[in-house]
């Protein structure tokens, strides 16, 4: 595959274009023997990758430094701002100047919206968004639209349902602006009143002549859906304690659930994980669940991505 990655930073989701995805989705592929520890790749061998975490992470920042591994880089960073300077006042520009000086490219993780966007004006070597307080996560919606795309043959023309916090999960952000630049014309939202996706994404949606169908409980929709994407309630994003307790377990996705709505035998049901109790562990072994996969694919989507980041002419 030739490919001429443009870009310099991956900060928004917007920023990229169905083809330019699909770029990625296809050296995802090929990359997954790499990913499985099957086949040995050097490509970014002598290249230093940093993880700067703001906030916690498991899936991301470990597919991330397995993925520069994979493929013969090295990794420094932080897991934790109480270890680094932040502790003693740093600037987020100060911090990204210096670190823009020890790597080839820099994977950021912060709680403020836009924390990515001022980093790539700080850095001379790439910033990679992930994820930037309830804003985007867009390396997320990439493995989270290849895995779409795997597990159910295409993207186009699906019904994809999003439940759970789609006020403040990012991942729901980024995949919602994702889809709509695909040829998907309905999406389904269901959360209760306090939780409803935000105007601006709204807004944007209707500008992409998308419908969205918004609902307070999956009952009513769940038979017509092929993917069900579920996210936890952010906690760390309420600013108020008692709001938060009043939504805390507003849904539960269980066998039950989807026996008694008539959900396809064919639904696909999604989650960034972590979960904490909106998705019964009796999905696990059903043929509902592409969680786990959903995860793994991360490793060969971010080696793609890290290929054609430090490497722009890849071939
Ligand atoms: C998500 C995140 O950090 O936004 N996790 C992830 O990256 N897989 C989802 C979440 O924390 O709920």
């Amino acid at each position: 595959m030739n490919y001429r990655f443009e870009k310099d930073h991956v900060v928004t989701i917007k920023d990229f274009t169905v083809d330019e995805m699909e770029s990625i989705f296809e050296l995802a592929d090929e990359m997954i023997p790499i990913a499985e520890g099957e086949k040995k790749d050097d490509d970014l061998y002598g290249k230093l990758l940093t993880t700067l975490f703001y906030e916690p992470s498991t899936r991301t920042r470990l597919s991330f430094e397995g993925a520069m591994k994979r493929l013969g880089g090295r990794c420094i960073g932080f897991a934790k701002p109480g270890t680094s300077s932040a502790k003693k006042g740093e600037t987020l520009a100060d911090t990204i100047r210096v670190a823009a000086g020890y790597a080839d490219v820099i994977v950021l993780r912060h709680h403020h919206e836009g924390a990515a966007r001022l980093a790539s004006k700080f850095s001379d070597v790439p910033v990679i968004n992930a994820g930037d307080g309830a804003n985007q996560h867009p390396t997320q919606t990439f493995l989270d639209l290849y895995t779409i795309q795997k597990t159910c043959g295409e993207i186009d023309n699906l019904k994809i349902g999003f439940i759970g916090d789609l006020r403040y999960s990012r991942t729901i952000h980024s995949l919602a602006e994702a889809l709509s630049l695909f040829d998907l014309h309905k999406m389904y939202f269901i959360s209760p009143e306090a939780l409803k996706a935000p105007e601006y994404l709204l807004e944007e949606l209707k500008e992409h002549e998308v419908q969205y169908h918004q609902f307070d409980k999956p009952d009513a929709i769940l038979s017509e859906l092929d993917v069900l994407y579920c996210t936890r309630i952010q906690e760390e994003r309420f600013a108020d304690r008692l709001e938060f307790e009043q939504v805390k377990s507003c849904y539960r996705i269980k066998k039950k659930l989807l026996e008694k709505c008539g959900a396809k035998e064919s639904l696909k049901i999604m989650h960034p994980l972590p979960r904490v109790d909106e998705l019964d562990t009796d999905i696990d072994s059903s043929q509902h669940a592409v969680y786990f996969q959903q995860a793994k694919n991360g490793v060969p989507v971010r080696q793609a991505l890290l290929a054609m980041v430090l490497d722009k002419n890849f071939s």
